[in-house]
């Protein structure tokens, strides 16, 4: 089956709204007709830009899609300080991240707490981008296969398989975020195949087929054709050179490379 790539930024806890419309707008010169048609392109910029560039893409007519970082699974309440799927949803945001290795580390995240978000988003008919991906002590010890399909698992509990088709699962090994250090091609294909092939055993052959396996840690300009190359790599999920409009317009830029 043919999976549309996607490319997705994300900006992380960096760039008030008035930079992010500078990035964007500086993006979108360097984006043309073809790299539009090659993948879906999405930036996740923190929830203070969203308006803002919400704005932008509908002003400008730009194909970016847009995607939010983190929400609540509540629909509302007392909740002080967080954003629900509903909120979101009225931006037109079109995916959001769930289960982010950072909010699994920083803020104490568990798999129950991310199986609630992934839920919520899908209830309203979004698309979660759902994060798992191994510390390095668990790659050294051999348990990398083991912990992404603990985190698969608990993070899709109790949903039913016609839910997942708008679903997104991002491998981002842990050691690979922010380090400069990528998975070897071959190493984030074999863990893409890996979430695949438990999709495939839990929701069936067909959810697992349309599934998009995005590879995220450390994509840069020199190493996203030889990722996107792989079966199993879908797309990517890019952190600090989604900062920097020329090189995350060359990683759009993917299939041209
Ligand atoms: P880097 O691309 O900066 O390694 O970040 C990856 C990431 O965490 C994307 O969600």
């Amino acid at each position: 089956m043919s999976r549309t790539p996607i490319i997705a930024g994300n900006w992380k806890m960096h760039l008030d709204h008035l930079e992010a419309i500078q990035l964007v707008q500086n993006l979108a010169y360097h984006l043309e007709r073809a790299d539009y048609e090659a993948s879906e392109l999405v930036v996740c910029p923190s929830f203070t830009s969203l308006r803002s560039i919400q704005t932008l893409i509908e002003g400008d007519r730009l194909e970016l899609r847009l995607g939010a970082q983190d929400c609540h699974w509540e629909a509302d309440g007392a909740f002080t300080g967080a954003v629900s799927v509903g909120m979101l949803a009225r931006l037109k945001v079109a995916y959001v991240l769930c289960g982010h290795s950072e909010r699994r580390q920083l803020f104490g995240e568990t798999d129950e707490i991310t199986n609630r978000k992934v839920r919520a988003v899908l209830a309203a008919d979004l698309s979660p981008i759902l994060c798992v991906g191994e510390t390095l002590e668990q790659r050294e010890a051999d348990r990398a296969g083991e912990v992404v399909l603990a985190q698969l698992r608990g993070s899709l509990a109790d949903i039913g398989a016609d839910a997942l088709e708008r679903m997104v699962v991002a491998y981002e090994p842990v050691w690979a975020i922010g380090t400069g250090r990528t998975a070897t091609p071959a190493d984030a294909d074999e863990m893409c195949g890996v979430v695949r092939r438990t999709i495939a055993e839990d929701f069936g052959e067909p959810v697992a087929d349309g599934l998009r396996v995005l590879y995220g840690g450390s994509v840069k300009p020199g190493n996203v054709a030889e990722l996107m190359r792989r079966s199993e790599i879908d797309g990517a999920l890019v952190g600090g050179a989604s900062l920097d409009p020329e090189d995350f317009a060359v990683i759009c830029r993917w299939h041209r490379l």
